[in-house]
């Protein structure tokens, strides 16, 4: 039995109110199809600056109309205090994932990221303070190890940061260890590194690698290669990011609160890896795949040239467990990337 296992039973049998910032967006989707499937009462704030309605109506027809009744939606932004303070009356945990995310817009526009990043973290820390949430659970970043060559990446050891979104990303953890121990608050940040699955977006100019690709390649459009390709990431399917943001709600034990986490495989994929992976998914459907060739264009400002997280805090503090490998995360998101891009039922 896993700690995993053990959470989830527990939760069955306890109904306690979650907010999920971000709701509307890929990860804040998928936390709120899983908590409201395993019987949790959960409250969403999203001001839709890249979320969708049409996440959130998925999850709905997903979980069905009884679950949905325990869902509240505040269309809000994390910039107003008074949004954030709404969002958090009567709420038990907080699983916050509101945030601009890529690093190429941060570096088109700081300021927008900063505010939505920093300002409205910090209102939202407030806000559950005040609150007295019993624990905020937020997204914190692998951008964070900045130019640190170390691999694979350790939570202690973190280089200068190469972009104003990984800024505010650590930012967020000085402020949540802060809080923690000025107001004595109950943080917790987990890593993320390049998370993927159902509902990522992949259409506009800062979509992430993932979905752009698949858009891409079931499109027949070109599909552009930053670098050589061999750069690498640890791709990290969102069942993981779902498991490893419940374990430490409802982590027990003063080691496991106020800290900050990798949430990822320890396993590197280089984009080239990707690309033939994606392909060989992607053939049998769709035959132009066999003949499409990537781009090959100049490596982008404020990418880091490889990420690999060592997961063993996590593993030990959390009983962190993947569950899913890039193979079987890929094949699942595949399958709903195919059906969401050509039937237009998005
Ligand atoms: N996807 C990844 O690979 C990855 C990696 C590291 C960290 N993260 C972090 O995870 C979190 C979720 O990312 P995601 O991939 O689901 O992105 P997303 O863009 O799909 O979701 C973010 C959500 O936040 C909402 N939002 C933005 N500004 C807001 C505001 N001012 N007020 C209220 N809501 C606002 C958006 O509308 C959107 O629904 C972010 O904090 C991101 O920085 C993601």
């Amino acid at each position: 039995m896993t700690k995993f296992n053990d959470i989830q039973q527990h939760l069955r049998a306890h109904n306690y109110h979650w907010l999920v910032t971000g709701a509307a967006g890929f990860i804040g989707s998928n936390l709120v199809e899983a908590l409201l499937k395993l019987n949790q009462r959960v409250t969403g704030l999203d001001n839709f600056a890249t979320g969708h309605q049409h996440n959130l109506d998925q999850v709905k027809d997903l979980v069905g109309a009884d679950a949905w009744q325990r869902f509240d939606f505040v269309h809000g932004d994390i910039r107003k205090l008074d949004d954030c303070a709404k969002a958090c009356e009567g709420v038990d945990y907080i699983l916050h994932q509101a945030a601009l995310g890529s690093v190429s817009r941060s570096i088109q526009d700081p300021i927008a990221t900063n505010d939505t990043n920093v300002t409205g973290f910090l209102n939202m820390l407030t806000a559950s303070r005040d609150a007295k949430v019993k624990r905020f659970i937020y997204a914190a970043s692998s951008s964070t190890y900045g130019d640190h060559p170390a691999l694979p990446k350790q939570e202690a050891v973190i280089g200068n940061p190469l972009s104003p979104y990984a800024v505010t990303k650590y930012i967020n953890e000085l402020y949540a260890s802060v809080f923690a121990r000025t107001y004595g608050s109950e943080t917790t940040g987990l890593r993320y590194f390049n998370v993927f699955g159902p509902r990522q977006d992949p259409h506009g100019a800062y979509a992430a690698v993932i979905p752009q690709w698949i858009a891409a390649l079931i499109g027949n459009k070109p599909l552009f290669i930053n670098g050589d390709g061999e750069t690498s990431r640890d791709f990290c399917f969102i069942d993981n990011v779902v498991q490893a943001n419940l374990l430490a709600a409802l982590a027990d034990g003063s080691d496991a609160v106020n800290e900050v986490y990798n949430v990822a495989l320890n396993q590197r994929t280089s984009l080239n890896e990707l690309h033939a992976m994606m392909c060989e998914l992607l053939r049998e459907r769709f035959p132009h795949v066999r003949e499409h060739k990537p781009q090959y264009v100049g490596f982008r400002a404020g990418d880091v040239r490889h990420s690999q997280a060592d997961i063993s805090k996590a593993a030990a503090r959390l009983g962190f467990a993947p569950t899913h490998r890039i193979a079987e995360g890929l094949k699942q998101a595949m399958d709903w990337y195919v059906h969401s891009l050509t039937s237009n039922s998005k």
